[in-house]
């Protein structure tokens, strides 16, 4: 198969994942990259041999069959929406948007152009979360119940760019809840209902030392900045399979103690690895391995049975690049992307109306991997 080729817009920090990762695919090759700062998509080009230009001149390339928006959340729907309108289909960075009828705006044209959308995480299709799925799948922990998935620190605020994990478009659930909410959405199916409260537990933060280039002309180390969006999400997660999950996203905690994501079943539990990795570990627990009070017995961990435990940003892009050949859906899908950001949303929207938020939006899951990939390749 012709490699499909790609172009990265936006090379910020992560994008040195995706010009590295991408060789590992052998489906997919960048071939041009652009930045709105010029000087950072020629860096790039120094460093990957890969084109430097600007967006539009990328946008106009024929042969360019997928757009990897790497821009910074507030810019995802924009650039979506561009690279759709110049007939490319296009993979976003997380979140799928920042407003939920931004997003639907992007679904709307890419099935009206016939064109594909699609959004990371991908980590999901990682050897641990899959791991995970196909315990779940194959009935090891029987029908899931309940379960918990907790993502909570002290947040990001020492970093140089930190003011922007304050601000609307970020916080902790914008930032680390698509990690969260697409595996438990991989795992369990659509979700139904959001129940939450949300709150802010500090009304400023503090720099460290180092100040990024975007906050050096308004900030100085130290200094203190507002915090605009809410810090502290807890809530419950109603899935259409009839699990119920307990949230907390927070940059709140000093400390604490849980695992990831936890789920519950009526054979036994299931401890799923940082959905913000690849890796594993997966831990199991059977009710006939022993009763809680009795003798306390512990958790076995599971060998993981697939590949891609490092880090593979891109294996979302060279899905989308298979399915583009073969005609089977991919599986980071812009309808997954769309009900994980409305769940998202609807944590803080619940707590302003202080009520239960029904969820408009819904999804298929998403096709597991099969077993047996060899780094690199993808299923057709
Ligand atoms: N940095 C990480 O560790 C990390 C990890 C996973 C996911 N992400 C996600 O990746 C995305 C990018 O994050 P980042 O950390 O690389 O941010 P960044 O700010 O370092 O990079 C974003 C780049 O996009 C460019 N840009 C902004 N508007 C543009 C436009 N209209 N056209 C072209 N380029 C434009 C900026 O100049 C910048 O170089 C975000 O959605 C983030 O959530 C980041």
């Amino acid at each position: 198969m012709d490699k499909v080729k790609c172009g990265i817009i936006g090379c910020g920090m992560i994008s040195d994942t995706y010009f590295k990762a991408a060789k590992r695919f052998r489906n997919i090759e960048i071939i041009a990259c652009s930045d709105i700062i010029p000087e950072r998509s020629k860096a790039k080009e120094e460093l990957y041999g890969v084109k430097a230009m600007t967006n539009e001149e990328l946008l106009a390339i024929p042969e360019l069959e997928i757009v990897i928006n790497l821009t910074p959340p507030r810019v995802h729907s924009e650039i979506d929406m561009a690279a759709l309108n110049a007939g490319k289909n296009v993979h976003s960075e997380k979140p799928f948007g920042v407003d939920a009828e931004d997003a639907q705006k992007v679904i709307d044209l890419a099935k009206a152009k016939g064109l594909r959308v699609g959004c990371a995480p991908d980590t999901f299709l990682g050897g641990g979360q899959q791991t995970a799925r196909k315990l779940i799948d194959d009935g090891w922990i029987g029908k899931p119940l309940s379960g918990t998935a907790i993502v909570a620190s002290r947040g990001p605020e020492k970093w140089g760019q930190a003011p922007f994990f304050y601000d609307y478009g970020a916080g902790p659930m914008l930032d680390l809840g698509p990690y969260y909410m697409t595996s438990l959405v991989n795992m369990l199916g659509p979700a139904k209902y959001v129940t939450a409260v949300t709150t802010k537990g500090f009304e400023y933060r503090t720099l460290g030392a180092e100040v990024s280039e975007t906050y050096k002309d308004q900030y100085k180390p130290f200094d203190r900045y507002p915090v605009t969006v809410t810090t502290h999400l807890t809530g419950i997660i109603e899935f259409a399979c009839g699990a119920v999950i307990t949230v907390i996203s927070s940059f709140d905690v000093y400390k604490q103690g849980h695992a990831p994501i936890e789920i519950y079943g009526s054979e036994g539990s299931l401890q799923v690895p940082d959905p913000n990795t690849f890796d594993g570990p997966v831990k199991l627990f059977r009710r006939e391995w022993g009763y809680i009070y009795e003798h306390n017995p512990d958790w076995k961990e599971v060998p993981l049975v697939y590949g891609y435990t490092t880090n593979s940003r891109s294996i979302g892009a060279s899905d989308m690049a298979m399915a583009l050949r073969t005609g089977r859906k991919h599986r980071a899908n812009g309808e997954l992307a769309n009900h994980v950001l409305e769940i998202m949303l609807a944590f803080d929207k619940s707590s302003k109306l202080g009520a239960k938020v029904e969820l408009k939006t819904t999804c298929e899951r998403p096709a597991p991997l099969p077993l047996g990939l060899e780094d690199g390749e993808i299923d057709e």
